[in-house]
């Protein structure tokens, strides 16, 4: 896993642009309607990063309530303490989603957007997410499966080995499939399941797509045998389907909502 992704290089920035792009504007409004939180709530967002999603929910629970947040990574806690530094209901912390910072029962809400499918102990992860709740407590989580990923690359061999070295980036590519037993597992009912696709049938430089194929044409270049003028070849084929009128980029997120017993 020494190889994922490095939440403390380049990446935090793009990271942040791609989650200012409106696809996923719209996807943070899907996890806040979800979370349903009052005005007074406790809430904690795990793997909080740029901070986006944790400003709006403090918004939401105004000053009577609490938005912790804790992240693995510093250069994402400097992004979500400037983000939401003139919101004292705040409190961001290092640390890990496999052993939060905190007493048990604490929280009304727990949330976890494009975290989980970073951590390997994912039954630890749960059990510590359960831990941290009041009985009745939501949890709203989200995270990508990257089987979904239909695109119309022209070299399908090389697709194939780049999106291959691209799943070195995580740790589970596929975690929506795996996590209801692991949610169950650790003491939650889950209630709903929703799919929220990232689809473009169109190439828009200030769109998730757009800031992902880059984001994987970096990642893979030069990386398990795919070299960087391959990495390039791949990336450079993808964008010019717009001018050839074929580019296609989908992609499905799946948001759970569990509560704990
Ligand atoms: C793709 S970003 C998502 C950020 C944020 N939740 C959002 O949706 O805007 C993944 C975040 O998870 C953090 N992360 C990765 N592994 C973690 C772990 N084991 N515990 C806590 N945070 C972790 C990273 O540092 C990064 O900020």
């Amino acid at each position: 896993m020494a190889d994922m992704i490095d939440f403390n290089s380049d990446a935090a920035k793009a990271l942040e642009r791609v989650y200012l792009t409106p696809d996923v504007v719209g996807q943070r409004a899907r996890v806040l309607s979800e979370l349903s939180l009052k005005r007074g709530d406790a809430v904690i967002d795990v793997g909080v990063g740029p901070g986006l999603l944790a400003h709006d929910m403090a918004l939401t629970v105004g000053d009577a309530g609490n938005v912790a947040g804790i992240d693995v990574a510093d250069a994402m806690l400097a992004m979500s303490d400037e983000r939401c530094k003139d919101l004292p209901q705040c409190d961001f912390r290092k640390g890990d989603a496999t052993a939060l910072p905190f007493d048990d029962r604490m929280f009304d809400a727990l949330v976890s957007t494009q975290v989980y499918e970073y951590v390997p102990d994912m039954d630890k992860a749960a059990a510590e997410a359960a831990r941290v709740l009041k009985p009745g407590g939501r949890a709203v989580i989200l995270d990508t499966a990257w089987d979904s990923l239909v695109i119309n690359a022209g070299d399908r061999g090389l697709s194939q080995r780049v999106l291959e070295v691209w799943d070195e980036h995580l740790a589970h590519p596929n975690l929506p499939a795996q996590l209801t037993p692991i949610l169950e597992g650790a003491g939650f009912t889950v209630v709903r399941i929703e799919m929220i696709p990232m689809f473009s049938p169109h190439y828009h430089t200030h769109s998730y797509a757009a800031g992902m194929l880059r984001m994987i044409m970096n990642f893979v270049s030069g990386r398990s045998g795919v070299s960087e003028a391959e990495a390039k070849t791949w990336y450079d084929d993808l964008i010019a389907g717009e001018g050839r009128g074929d580019f296609f980029f989908s992609l499905n997120r799946y948001m759970f909502l569990a509560v704990k017993k």
